[in-house]
């Protein structure tokens, strides 16, 4: 169709990218997608920038509107030029995408818009599967995109933008589809955003838990994590609290725990490890040179100082986490199930437990998840797993290691060969911790401005160029940069908005004042006192 033809390639390109004048009248548009067409291929590109000048007006020496005027006095309507920078993003054979041009384009050849049916073939969803539908394409409201989500289970995906730009939108739309295919998924709600939330489809199942933690299945390592006494940062508190735990472990499996429980007079049931840690830890401060008790730990007189601050911590621990550590609360990973969505409501909890409890069932899926795929047990644990981690630059933070950072890199490494998916969600990018980061190699990219955020996201990601990251501040809410082997090729989409309920939604404050005003005019002065408790 002759409406389709935008223009011709100009001299100078390169298989990578080339230039394209415009035919007049003619208006191409950025992220919009193209096929440049000659004789020795037809390939396929996406515009990245466009840029417009006027030939009577291209002059140094005007410096004052009032040229301006002059000289459009005598042309009318100056004769615009637009020159369009192309993208080289694939070649075109039989109407199927295959390989990347090794050749540049020839110069003067024809480019015409990509027809509505490629785009729609390439964005479909992977033959004989279901997709999961994002949106539509920016440039193209007739195209809907859909993402593979093999590959998004199995590259991960890394969720970023400025704070109402329509992260957790995005994240809703992409959690209802995995469960409404069957996908197990689990949410890390570090602000309580969706609590109360519900998917649309009958067979999805929405589950709000609370954090609880059984210390009994902790780890030494994650112990010293919440205790915050670790190998590097305290080496003597930790040789010590690894010996307590070991011998309350083994007290544990005797059943006599609760023996020495008594002892310390400490009041706890009598399989809570951690409580047994400090009875154990309190007993040996206290015991008689002689006492041959071998559950006590013996140690010289200089290290006094050092167990009695492991002490203080393990008692300030247990009175501080009492209500989320639980002996015998199972895991958060029991929860998870085919055609579910775990909420895992963490907006009560201090950063300290936060990692604790992320990284713990983090690490407690990829293990799950490893042992059932070598055939070492877990075989009802559902896999493969979606985990999306919410404010992911606090709990995975370039400066320092945490206990979740070490668990999300180990998922990031070997998740894809066990079944487990990561997505990271985040509205300040240069803070997140760049290795992990760069292994999300699917990328949602929504509204960006901040400058360093700009440069972060781009040296993170591969296709996108320098103007592409210049458009970044100027996407609306729900317009997104993807790109990633979860689309066949990048796209510029208009992610649809959840259709589901969701609780983070952006606050309506002018009709909830309205509405609070109206009530508090209506009411009867006994019922207004009432409601403020007066
Ligand atoms: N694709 C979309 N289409 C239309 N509206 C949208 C879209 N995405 C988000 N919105 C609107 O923008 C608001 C904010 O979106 P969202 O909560 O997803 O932002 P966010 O990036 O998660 O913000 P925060 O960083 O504060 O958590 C939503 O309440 C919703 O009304
Ligand atoms: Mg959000």
């Amino acid at each position: 169709m002759e409406s389709e033809v935008l223009g011709r390639i100009a001299p100078n390109s390169t298989p990578v990218q080339a230039e394209m004048i415009a035919y007049a009248g003619v208006v191409p548009k950025v992220g919009d997608y193209v096929v440049v067409d000659s004789e020795e291929s037809k390939l396929l590109g996406m515009i990245s920038n466009v840029v417009r000048g006027a030939l009577e007006l291209a002059r140094n020496d005007l410096l004052q509107a009032n040229y301006y005027d002059t000289i459009l006095e005598v042309v009318g309507s100056p004769s615009d030029w637009l020159k369009a920078t192309i993208r080289m993003i694939g070649i075109l054979s039989g109407g199927e995408l295959t390989g990347l041009p090794r050749a540049p384009p020839p110069t003067g050849a024809l480019v015409r818009r990509a027809p509505a049916d490629l785009l729609r073939r390439i964005f479909a969803p992977p033959t004989g599967r279901e997709g999961i539908r994002l949106g539509k394409l920016l440039t193209r409201g007739d195209v809907t995109v859909h993402l593979d989500p093999d590959e998004l289970i199995s590259r991960h995906l890394a969720v970023l933008a400025v704070t109402g730009g329509g992260k957790s939108n995005s994240v809703a739309v992409i959690l209802e589809e995995i469960v409404r295919m069957g996908g197990v998924a689990i949410l890390f709600d570090v602000h309580s955003e969706y609590t109360g939330m519900s998917l649309g489809c009958p067979h999805c199942e929405v589950e709000t838990v609370d954090p609880v933690l059984d210390p009994n299945t902790l780890t030494v390592d994650e112990l010293g994590s919440l205790l915050g006494v670790t190998y590097d940062s305290a080496p003597k508190q930790f040789i010590y609290l690894k010996s307590a735990f070991k011998r309350a472990k083994e007290l544990l499996i005797r059943e006599r725990l609760g023996e020495y429980l008594t002892r310390a007079e400490i009041e706890a049931d009598r399989d809570d490890l951690l409580a047994g840690i400090q009875a154990i830890i309190q007993l040996s401060l206290s015991r008689e040179k002689e006492s041959d008790d071998r559950f006590l730990i013996p140690f010289p007189s200089n290290d006094r100082g050092s167990i009695e601050s492991l002490l203080a911590k393990v008692d300030f621990v247990r009175s501080k986490y009492g209500r989320v550590l639980k002996p015998t609360a199972g895991e958060l990973a029991d929860h998870l199930n085919y055609g579910k969505l775990v909420i895992v409501d963490l907006g009560q909890l201090d950063s300290d437990l936060t990692d604790v409890v992320v990284g713990k069932t983090l690490y407690t899926i990829l293990m799950r998840a490893k042992l059932k795929r070598i055939g070492r047990g877990y075989e009802d644990f559902p896999t493969p797993v979606f985990a999306v981690l919410e404010e992911a630059h606090a709990l995975i933070p370039s400066i320092e290691r945490t206990y979740t950072s070490s668990a999300a890199a180990s998922i990031a490494k070997e998740g894809r060969k066990f079944g487990v998916g990561l997505c990271l969600v985040s509205q300040r990018p240069k803070r997140l911790n760049p290795d992990v980061l760069s292994q999300m190699v699917n990328k949602i990219i929504l509204r960006v401005v901040e400058p360093e955020d700009q440069a972060y996201v781009r040296r993170a990601t591969e296709f996108l160029s320098e103007e592409m990251v210049s458009y970044l501040p100027s996407l609306d809410v729900g317009e997104a940069v993807v790109v990633g082997p979860m689309v066949r090729i990048p796209a510029l989409v208009k992610v649809r908005l959840f259709e589901g309920k969701r609780g983070g939604e952006s606050l309506k404050a002018y009709d909830m004042w309205r509405e609070g005003l109206r009530r508090r005019l209506n009411a009867s002065p006994d019922e207004y006192y009432d409601s403020i408790g007066g």
